[in-house]
């Protein structure tokens, strides 16, 4: 065990050279004291249980260590909680790697499990997770497991953490309450399968802000029962863009509330979607898409009730209260909005200050829509399928 020493200064405005300094001492456990290796080969997984066990079991304010310089090889491994300590600082200095494809022995839907630990504090500042992904995408019926999944963690704060090739998605946040994500950056190949950066379910209160992800599917998907999100300074692409739902099939089909502000896709090939599934029931509302730039996104705004499925259908999940505003920049599909909407309707649609131009110079783009209700002020292409 060693002492982690955290100094905050304070300066004073009177003299820069006049600061007032106190530390703060969190006890730490380094998974090196616990037997970890850290040589990329060794599977230190039972190590990093035990360090975990020590930081989740003992009282106060606590620190798990990840060291710099080392790599570690983790088969499927799962932090549990509740833990009796009052806060758990998880530092993520080194390198965090998965087995390949063949040497995990048995499916697990998620290779790193955070489970029921409260005021949990993730800083991945010099560290990486490597979910070494090439060795599944090629398997694209294969069950493939995410990376990390955040389950009942309320009160999270996950900040700096860098995750590359994930066989599916990166980051599963999972009936959680209260949480921060911030600088996050999620890099696989556009043409992996399945690789969302951000899969949020059944969640509330989150808040993921200032981030860049690439991915092969959606930046960020917001689906089953959430509520309360807010999305702002993402820089998104490729991939999909940032998605509410599916929504619609069983009983986790809510979202509302949600809020992306400032974000850019690049390259993408949707930007903001709302996916719902015929015949299906919940309902998508309060959502709001703004102050949005646009580089080369294939089709930039659509709201598709028809998703995965094009079979006649009397009821749908109800879509209301949807703003898209502050939209400017370039699409390469010539349908740059699409309201597709189901014969039940969309109602209260506001589209707002949208620019949206083909990134083929001169090329026309049009809107297109069936069932979609509400108003449209100042866009471009005009909207004139939207009925009051
Ligand atoms: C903080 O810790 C450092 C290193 O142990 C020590 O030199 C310094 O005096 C401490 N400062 C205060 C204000 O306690
Ligand atoms: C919390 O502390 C109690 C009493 O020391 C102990 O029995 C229990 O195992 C600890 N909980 C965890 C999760 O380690
Ligand atoms: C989301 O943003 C709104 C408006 O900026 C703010 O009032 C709200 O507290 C934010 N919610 C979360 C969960 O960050
Ligand atoms: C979006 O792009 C603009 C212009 O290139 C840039 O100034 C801004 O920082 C970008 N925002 C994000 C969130 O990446
Ligand atoms: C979603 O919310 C509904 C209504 O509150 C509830 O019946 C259902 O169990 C919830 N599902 C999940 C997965 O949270
Ligand atoms: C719609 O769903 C209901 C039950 O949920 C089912 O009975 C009906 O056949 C479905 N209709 C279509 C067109 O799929
Ligand atoms: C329309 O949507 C806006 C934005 O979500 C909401 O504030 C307003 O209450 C809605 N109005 C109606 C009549 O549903
Ligand atoms: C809207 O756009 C379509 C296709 O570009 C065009 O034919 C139509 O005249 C436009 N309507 C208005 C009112 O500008």
């Amino acid at each position: 065990m060693q002492n982690l020493i955290i100094c905050a200064l304070l300066l004073a405005f009177i003299s820069p050279f006049i600061c007032i300094g106190f530390n703060v001492t969190i006890d730490a456990y380094n998974v090196i004291d616990f037997g970890a290796k850290g040589d990329g080969k060794t599977d230190d997984s039972q190590a990093f249980l035990r360090a975990w066990e020590s930081t989740c079991g003992a009282e106060g304010m606590r620190s798990l260590v990840i060291p710099q310089n080392y790599k570690f090889l983790l088969s499927p491994l799962k932090f549990k909680g509740p833990c009796n300590a009052s806060s758990i600082q998880i530092q993520i200095r080194g390198k965090i790697v998965a087995p390949a494809k063949n040497e995990w022995v048995s499916y697990y839907f998620t290779w790193i499990l955070m489970t029921n630990v409260n005021g949990l504090i993730v800083d991945g500042s010099e560290g990486l997770i490597d979910g070494l992904g090439s060795t599944w995408w090629p398997c694209k019926p294969c069950q493939r497991p995410s990376v990390i999944t955040f389950n009942a963690c309320n009160d999270l704060r996950v900040s700096n953490l860098r995750i590359v090739n994930s066989p599916r998605s990166h980051i599963n946040v999972n009936d959680c309450v209260n949480a921060i994500f911030s600088a996050i950056s999620i890099h696989s190949p556009v043409n992996s399968p399945n690789t969302d950066g951000f899969n949020v379910y059944a969640s509330k209160n989150i808040w993921i802000r200032d981030s860049t992800i690439a991915s092969g599917d959606d930046c960020i998907g917001i689906s089953g029962n959430s509520s309360y999100v807010n999305v702002t300074g993402i820089a998104c692409g490729p991939g999909h863009g940032i998605s509410i739902g599916s929504l619609g099939k069983g009983s986790d089909n809510t979202a509302e509330q949600i809020y992306v502000q400032n974000c850019n896709f690049t390259g993408t090939t949707n930007g903001a979607r709302i996916k719902t599934f015929p015949n299906g029931s919940g309902y998508a509302r309060g959502i709001t898409f703004e102050q949005i730039k646009l580089i080369k996104a294939r089709n930039p705004i659509i709201i598709d009730q028809f998703y995965d499925d094009y079979s006649p259908t009397d009821k749908g999940v109800e879509v209301s209260g949807i703003t898209f505003r502050g939209f400017d920049g370039t699409c390469v599909h010539d349908e740059a909005i699409t309201l597709n909407c189901g014969p039940q309707g969309c109602f209260n649609i506001t589209l707002d200050q949208i620019k949206i131009v083909s990134y083929e110079q001169g090329k026309q783009v049009y809107c297109s829509g069936k069932n979609a209700h509400g108003t449209v002020t100042s866009t471009t292409p005009n909207c004139s399928c939207l009925s009051p």
